[in-house]
């Protein structure tokens, strides 16, 4: 039995600082630091957790790697398993919206860390509600608070993360979850390894999809031309709202062809998610002293070598000739910048200044994405290139409104 008794101060998620993002975002989202609740005894758990008001149940589902595959379905089964007890400084998260990632696929194939074997969890990322913590966690957490996170092991009813991965947000809304990682990689990517100027052209592939949408706007901001790519009109007319001077849509255009007669002189820089071929004729297309951001190479993820073959040979002169440079951006290598980054690109969304497109499933035949279940459909929806904007799916909905 829990016999700590905690008093609460009607406190502000905003006020809820972390150890990524610092104070900043809480400023940014124009929260007050209020007084913390005072914890009055503590004396028979390490443990808060909020049975009664948040109604946990025992068990849960959860998405589990059970053999190592590319192929999402083959790789991946919905268990159920009983709900974790987060430790001394972890969050128990009620997921109210889980993110899709094109590597959810590398990553259900073994190909993050070969020496990671099944079983495992699935998901890189969720949001949703505070409803238990361990002691040290509860001098920055409450129970209610709106937390979002990048975190192994998302693809569960609840999750247990260490509270410094946390990131309090005003609401769980999934426009938020699309700025932990989809957002994060294009503003750092493009901040650390675009070297941008005013007047210079950038190609975005992938345009309108989880990244690439913030990419677009990303270079628009920094007073760049925007050349975004995609496979619909429908996704061409959404880039145009963004700000992309020019969409392509590469099912009824030839790309190379297009690149080559509009913009002669050559592109600035690309932010590059395709690969194989598009990778090949993004090189081709780059301008003197272009830069080229390798972000994936999604055309690759769903064969047995998750790579499509380029012509590399030639790469080295292809370079040379036009003092080009190809540079790697990992997000996880870039942990640094991560703070910063988030506030800048809160501040912008809650200033209206930031579009994030989130595809909830509207449009699939099967209907909106809701419940773990529907993970498959969604990861599907993506590698069947139908998604506009950031893939989530809402893994409970809820009555309550201020959810
Ligand atoms: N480096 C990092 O740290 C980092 C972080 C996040 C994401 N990424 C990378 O960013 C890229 C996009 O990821 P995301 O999660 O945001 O996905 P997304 O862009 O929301 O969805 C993928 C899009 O790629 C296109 N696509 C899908 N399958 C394809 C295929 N077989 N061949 C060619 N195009 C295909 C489709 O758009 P269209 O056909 O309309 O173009 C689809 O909508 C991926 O390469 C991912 O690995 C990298």
């Amino acid at each position: 039995m829990y016999r700590s008794i905690l008093q609460r101060n009607g406190r502000s998620a905003f006020s809820v600082l972390n150890e990524y993002c610092g104070r900043r975002i809480s400023a940014a989202l124009g929260g007050n630091v209020e007084a913390r609740r005072t914890i009055i005894d503590h004396s028979y758990s390490a443990h808060f957790m909020d049975f009664k008001g948040s109604s946990i149940s025992s068990s849960m589902k959860k998405l589990v790697v059970t053999k190592l595959s590319q192929n999402f379905r083959s790789a991946v089964c919905l268990q159920t398993v009983p709900v974790p007890t987060p430790g001394d400084e972890d969050l128990l998260v009620k997921n109210r919206f889980v993110g899709i990632n094109a590597s959810d696929i590398n990553y259900s194939a073994g190909r993050y860390d070969p020496s990671v074997r099944p079983p495992f969890g699935a998901g890189f990322e969720g949001i949703g509600e505070v409803v238990g913590l361990g002691l040290s966690a509860s001098a920055r957490f409450t129970v209610g608070d709106k937390v979002a996170y990048f975190s192994d092991g998302a693809f569960a009813e609840y999750t247990v993360i260490p509270s410094k991965k946390a990131v309090p947000v005003p609401a769980a809304q999934p426009e938020y979850l699309s700025l932990l990682l989809s957002g994060a990689t294009a503003h750092i990517a493009l901040r650390r390894l675009g070297d941008l100027t005013e007047g210079e052209t950038v190609l975005v592939t992938a345009a309108a999809g989880g990244t690439g949408q913030f990419a677009v706007q990303f270079a628009k901001m920094a007073g760049c031309h925007v050349v975004g790519t995609c496979s619909s009109d429908e996704k061409a007319g959404f880039l145009k709202t963004i700000g992309c001077d020019r969409p392509i849509n590469y099912k009824s255009e030839d790309l190379a062809a297009t690149l080559r007669k509009e913009y002669p002189r050559g592109i600035d820089v690309v932010y590059e998610s395709v690969g194989g071929s598009v990778f090949d004729l993004s090189v081709n297309a780059l301008a003197n002293k272009g830069r080229l951001i390798v972000i994936g190479f999604i055309s690759g993820y769903q064969s047995a070598s998750g790579l499509q073959p380029i012509t590399g040979g030639t790469l080295p002169t292809k370079l040379l000739r036009k003092s080009a440079s190809v540079r790697g951006f990992f997000l996880p290598h870039f942990l640094s910048d991560y703070g910063e980054s988030l506030t800048d690109m809160m501040k912008l969304f809650a200033k209206g200044k930031l579009v994030c497109e989130v595809d909830r499933g509207d449009l699939d035949p099967e209907g909106r994405f809701v419940g773990l279940e529907s993970v498959f459909r969604a990861v599907d929806h993506m590698y069947a290139g139908k998604n506009l904007g950031k893939v989530v799916v809402e893994v409970a909905p809820v009555v309550d409104s201020k959810l």
